[in-house]
């Protein structure tokens, strides 16, 4: 497979959240346990935010916690789905609902310094370069202003994964970024004093067929360059199938989550910080 092959496809990625927006906020539940967790890491941070960004905010399940941390806050939701933000738009009461704005994380329509707080979650994995995604942020985030998020890491679904290199040689399922390679990506745009930690988490399914059916619900296709093109046949499946068997434990199937958790500060000036640094962290 091509190195490019891994990358995410974007306007499959875009069509794929476009059609689960009905179907996400019910099958999203490890999605809204890791929100809650990320919000969470605010409540020891001492910052006041008048202005927040949501990126990849999806149907706004973190937007009323934003709300309720920071009372004078305006959010503003943004997502590459529309229908996504059919249902952010929702979110929060009277005059504080998020202004909801349809675009490209990695092309940002807002001016410089325009955030002191933006958050993410989950979003960054389907994004094609990291390092310009965060180069991005840095311009309109400003000074001293606050990014936190979460992503997958490459163990996540490694059981489908390996499962599904046991039937073909296509690429089946997404490829994650490595927790150090976004703390060098963040570095090399300028963000000061990162921090990185990983947890582990695993679901458990009856059979392979139902964790499929939750990854569609929430719009996680394989959207990756290197997928097949066209329908799978019923004997690839049945070989998937068992192939993922032999991962069954107390009459259960698991799949693994690495959940890639980040912080760091926009900085005001040119610094330079060592790689070795956020190894040391
Ligand atoms: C797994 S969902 C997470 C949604 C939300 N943050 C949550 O916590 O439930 C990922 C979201 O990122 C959005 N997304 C994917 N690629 C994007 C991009 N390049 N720019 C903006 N949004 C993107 C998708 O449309 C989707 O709503």
């Amino acid at each position: 497979m091509q190195p490019g092959e891994q990358l995410p496809d974007k306007v499959m990625a875009r069509r794929s959240f476009e059609a689960a927006a009905e179907s996400y906020d019910q099958a999203a539940v490890l999605q809204q346990e890791i929100g809650a967790r990320l919000l969470q890491r605010l409540d020891i941070m001492k910052i006041q935010p008048q202005r927040i960004l949501d990126l990849g905010a999806g149907t706004g399940g973190c937007i009323p916690g934003l709300y309720s941390r920071y009372k004078k806050a305006g959010v503003v939701a943004l997502d590459i789905a529309l229908p996504m933000l059919r249902h952010a738009r929702r979110r929060g009461r009277w005059l504080r609902r998020p202004q909801c704005v349809c675009a490209d994380a990695e092309r940002l329509p807002f001016a410089d310094n325009s955030f002191d707080l933006v958050i993410s979650n989950l979003m960054l994995q389907w994004c094609l370069d990291t390092a310009s995604l965060f180069a991005e942020l840095q311009r309109v985030m400003r000074p001293g202003g606050l990014l936190l998020f979460t992503s997958f890491g490459p163990d996540t679904l490694h059981e489908l994964r390996d499962s599904w290199r046991q039937v073909d040689d296509y690429s089946h399922v997404n490829a994650f970024q490595d927790m150090h390679d976004v703390g060098d990506a963040l570095l090399r745009a300028r963000f000061a004093d990162p921090v990185m930690d990983v947890e582990r988490l695993t679901l458990t399914y009856p059979d392979v067929w139902q964790l499929m059916r939750e990854l569609k619900q929430i719009g996680a296709h394989n959207v990756t360059g290197g997928r097949p093109r066209g329908l799978t046949g019923k004997t690839h499946i049945q070989r998937l199938v068992e192939a993922y068997e032999k991962y069954r434990r107390d009459g259960v199937l698991p799949a693994s989550y690495e959940i890639v958790n980040g912080h760091a500060w926009a900085s005001s000036q040119e610094c330079s910080v060592s790689l070795e640094d956020i190894g040391r962290r």
